[in-house]
């Protein structure tokens, strides 16, 4: 074996984007349907976290239960396996060929080719296209899988000696506990003698030098909950080759970050910390160029980061990744500056990663903030916390929960900082902590039983076919019943009183989905009245009327009319549109960061959320509400057309969120620009598959009348429009009308008057406490001769207040003390618990004889408390019986009597 070099010269300018586009054109070329990668957030699967292979998104498609107009797909598909069934965060930096974020390309059979095909695909791609040496392949095959052991050496000649039949699981795929599975066949690629390691199967297979690069996948088990595995109705095709992988064995290195993407990434990170790829700084670089994939990508996809479900493995990554930065000595918040470079490199083949590019950079910056502010403290307690501890030892599971609730350190950052010290971490005693908040997370995936009625209408979708919608141009239709639902069952009839299901072959109901809510309505027939509450859109195109029969009785296969309650309509359409405009106002006033993070639209208002780092002011709502009613009042006509993805997006729409589209997309335009580089252009363009109005002045009016956080990062603005609008702004308008007629003025000069009146009350309060004052003081103002008493030569104030606050006896002392030459003042307050406190001054000539601590002590004393504090000429206590206030007085009067000799 000459090592890598003999496939230099043919590969070695082969980069990553041409070898996807190379796989791709090749399965094109053989009937295949290119397919875009499906969103990192399975659409079809609430059981799965994220995409983590080719095969998922057609997953319907391999049951059975779904059928598309193509048997043969390929795919470049985005995966991340950073939890659940496929995790391998821990191991990414470290090793050559762990990522959290990669590609798997893929070709697909749905119950058209098998084995034979799939091999030869396989070979021919590898050998022809991409001018591998046979010499360098070997493949495994499944321990009993003597069909695809003789297709081997038919098909690709390859000898006996390099088809090695393995009976475990690395021979078995899943895509997780359920779903389609089936034996498989992969393809390894011998990088060389020069690196240590024996083929599969082998004793020495660990090792690095047979490398897996192509997995086949005979497709033929689907796995149910129960753990039983029944046969698919067709056998099917699934393959995945890791991008990376392949990309490393074209370009002759041996490494996958050694590959024209990660080296481009890894440079920025470089240059960015001005720390070299070297020594342990080398695994910090590779964390931080995978790390930084997948949380741009998962964002892109419409994921943030937070404390469960997704989102936290979202958090975790980016945790992981920051620390690595902070590791390298990066000053600034890291991870946004190389956004740039991957958006270069990948925004091409992905251009949701273009699209969202001002989203992530926010998003990155956003967290990265935040996370710095805890990372050196929890750092700090995690070198506190482990300095004693060597090699082999094991980090408390409390500590490593504190880090985690106090720090937002993650467990895996945890362990990973503790990685080089080869340190280990209680998990144990972290899940026992932990317990609580992961029952939470889990709940929340117990996939709602949607999956068990999933087949009902996937099977109703088979027979009748999707529902036709003939909403976006009617709201009274006819149709024929193709189905009734009762009880999670179809049934042939239903009865008055039946709370139940309807599927009828075309609608005008529209159906939840994108944000706006369910048409209501009603749908009639001979003798029957059945009242639809909510519509629902189920198995991929079947729209579920859900409600009751009021009257009568329905067969199946009945006429029926259906009709909308078109006023509901009319609101939510106003509501819809609203939505639009609002969102382009927002991008005017914010910035382009704003992205949609989700919308309600029903009848009553709107809500619409989106990413913004922080609160709105007032200004800058009211900015956004003028631009609003601007389009509003230009009563531009609203289009509708119906265009290809790429078409549409040209068109200025924002698809951020990869929905699953058609063919063709709906691309919904409303109102012009005004000025700028734009003018003339449509303010608002999106791909919506709701229903709007027609000109923008059906809207009437919008008016916002809250904005608020959702979650970090993420605001809430929620609007009326037209009708309920106008009652919010009548109902202010009468508001201010009965304030005005109650203040006696004009309804203008309301708020000056309301100033003036809190004023006003401000200086009445200030007033009332100088009076109470005064008044505890014996009521004249200035001196009162009578309450001072001679004590032998000296002056005596003593006196019990009450209605004075504590706070203000102080003052009223200082006052007394002012209305003599020598003495003292001792004056109690009584407050309306009961208790008391004492204040006692003394004037400064005083007090060589006299100190105000010591006799603030004896009041305080015979009033059951322990004495208080002060100086000698100012002292104050408390005394919990205040019922003993006048003996406290005259003890302090004993005293002073005492002393003087009186
Ligand atoms: N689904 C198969 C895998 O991921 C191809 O390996």
């Amino acid at each position: 074996m000459s090592g890598v070099n003999e496939i230099r010269g043919t590969n070695e300018l082969r980069g990553v984007n041409e070898i996807r586009a190379t796989f791709l054109d090749y399965f094109a070329k053989a009937g295949h349907e290119v397919v875009p990668s499906s969103p990192l957030v399975p659409r079809n699967d609430p059981t799965l976290m994220f995409a983590n292979s080719g095969m998922v998104q057609f997953k319907n498609l391999f049951t059975g239960v779904e059928k598309r107009d193509y048997v043969r797909a390929t795919t470049a598909q985005k995966c991340v396996r950073a939890g659940g069934k496929h995790n391998d965060l821990d191991n990414v930096g470290y090793t050559a060929r762990h990522h959290t974020f990669f590609e798997m390309l893929g070709n697909f059979s749905f119950g058209d080719y098998f084995k034979a095909q799939a091999i030869e695909h396989a070979w021919t791609l590898l050998t022809k296209e991409f001018c591998l040496d046979p010499k360098r392949l070997l493949v495994t095959v499944y321990a009993d899988d003597d069909e695809a052991f003789d297709l081997w050496k038919k098909i690709a000649g390859v000898s006996d000696r390099k088809i090695i039949r393995i009976g475990t699981s690395d021979n078995f795929w899943q895509m997780g506990d359920t779903g389609p599975c089936g034996p498989c066949s992969e393809i390894f690629f011998d990088h060389g003698d020069h690196i240590w390691g024996g083929p599969p199967g082998s004793p020495e297979e660990d090792g690095d030098r047979f490398i897996e690069i192509w997995n086949l996948v005979f497709m033929q088990y689907e796995q149910t909950a129960d753990g039983a595995r029944t046969a698919l109705p067709k056998p099917s095709i699934d393959t995945g080759m890791g991008l990376e992988r392949i990309a490393a064995v074209l370009q002759g290195v041996h490494d996958n970050y050694d590959i024209d993407l990660f080296k481009s990434l890894i440079r920025a990170s470089v240059e960015a910390t001005g720390v070299a790829a070297e020594g342990d700084a080398r695994a910090s670089h590779r964390v931080i160029a995978d790390h930084l994939r997948a949380m741009s990508f998962l964002i892109a996809d419409g994921v943030l980061p937070s404390n469960e479900g997704r989102g936290y493995v979202l958090r975790r990554i980016m945790r992981r990744g920051m620390r690595h930065a902070h590791l390298l000595g990066a000053r600034d918040p890291l991870m946004a500056r190389l956004v740039p470079t991957l958006v270069g490199e990948m925004g091409r083949a992905y251009p949701e990663l273009q699209r969202a590019e001002a989203l992530i950079t926010e998003t990155l910056d956003l967290e990265e903030n935040r996370f710095r502010r805890t990372l050196e403290r929890g750092l700090g307690l995690l070198d506190e916390a482990t300095r004693d501890l060597g090699p082999g030892d094991m980090l408390d599971g409390e500590t490593a929960f504190k880090l985690y609730d106090t720090y937002g350190f993650p467990l895996d950052l945890t362990q990973d900082a503790l990685r080089r010290r080869d340190i280990h971490v209680n998990i144990d005693g972290f899940q026992d902590a932990m317990a609580r908040q992961k029952a939470e997370a889990r709940a929340s995936w117990a996939g709602s039983g949607e999956s068990a009625s999933a087949a009902i209408w996937f099977g109703l979708k088979e027979r009748v076919g999707a529902t036709e919608f003939l909403g976006y141009d009617t709201e009274t239709a006819e149709g024929a019943v193709m189905a009734l639902v009762k009880g999670g069952a179809e049934v042939a009839a239903l009865e008055a009183g039946d709370e139940a299901a309807i599927v009828v072959n075309q609608t005008p109901f529209y159906a939840e989905s994108g944000g706006q809510t369910g048409d209501t309505g009603v749908v009639l027939g001979d003798g029957f009245l059945f009242r639809v509450e909510d519509t629902r859109k189920e198995g991929d195109g079947v729209f579920v009327h859900m409600g009751r029969v009021e009257a009568g009785r329905i067969v199946a296969g009945a006429a029926v009319q259906l009709r909308v309650d078109g006023e509901r309509r009319r609101a939510i359409r106003a509501n819809h549109s609203a939505t639009h405009i609002l969102h382009e106002a927002l991008r005017e006033v914010l910035g382009d960061h704003v992205a949609q993070k989700g919308s309600s639209v029903d009848a009553d208002r709107l809500r619409f959320d989106f990413s913004h780092p922080k609160p709105m002011t007032a200004e800058e709502i009211a900015r956004v509400e003028a631009i609003a009613n601007d389009v509003v009042l230009q009563n531009a006509e609203v289009s509708t057309r119906l265009l290809s993805v790429d078409d549409a997006i040209a068109s200025g729409a924002k698809a951020l969120f990869g929905e699953k589209y058609g063919e063709e997309v709906r691309v919904v335009a409303m109102g012009r620009q005004s000025d700028g580089n734009r003018a003339g252009r449509a303010f608002s363009v999106e791909l919506c598959g709701g229903t709007h109005v027609s000109r923008t002045g059906d809207i009437g009016l919008v008016s916002v009348v809250a904005e608020s956080a959702v979650a970090a990062g993420v605001r809430r603005l929620e609007a009326l429009t037209a009708r309920g609008a106008r009652q919010h702004l009548v109902a202010q308008d009468r508001r201010v009308r009965d304030l005005a007629a109650f203040l006696k003025v004009q309804q203008s000069e309301v708020v000056e008057r309301v100033e003036a009146v809190a004023e006003e009350r401000r200086r009445l309060d200030r007033e009332l406490t100088e009076a109470k004052k005064k008044l505890a003081m014996g009521g004249g103002g200035g001196a009162d001769a009578s309450a001072v008493r001679k004590i032998g030569d000296l002056e005596f104030v003593g006196r019990v207040v009450s209605g004075i606050s504590p706070k203000d006896l102080k003052g009223l002392v200082d006052e007394a003390k002012k209305t003599i030459t020598s003495g003292v003042v001792a004056i109690a307050g009584l407050t309306e618990d009961g208790k008391a406190g004492i204040v006692v001054g003394v004037t400064a000539d005083a007090t060589a004889a006299h100190d105000a601590v010591e006799l603030v002590k004896i009041g305080s004393e015979t009033m059951g408390g322990k004495g208080g504090g002060g100086r000698r000429d100012m002292a104050q206590a408390g005394g919990p019986d205040g019922a003993k206030a006048e003996a406290a007085i005259a003890a302090i009067a004993d005293r002073i009597a005492a002393v003087v000799g009186a």
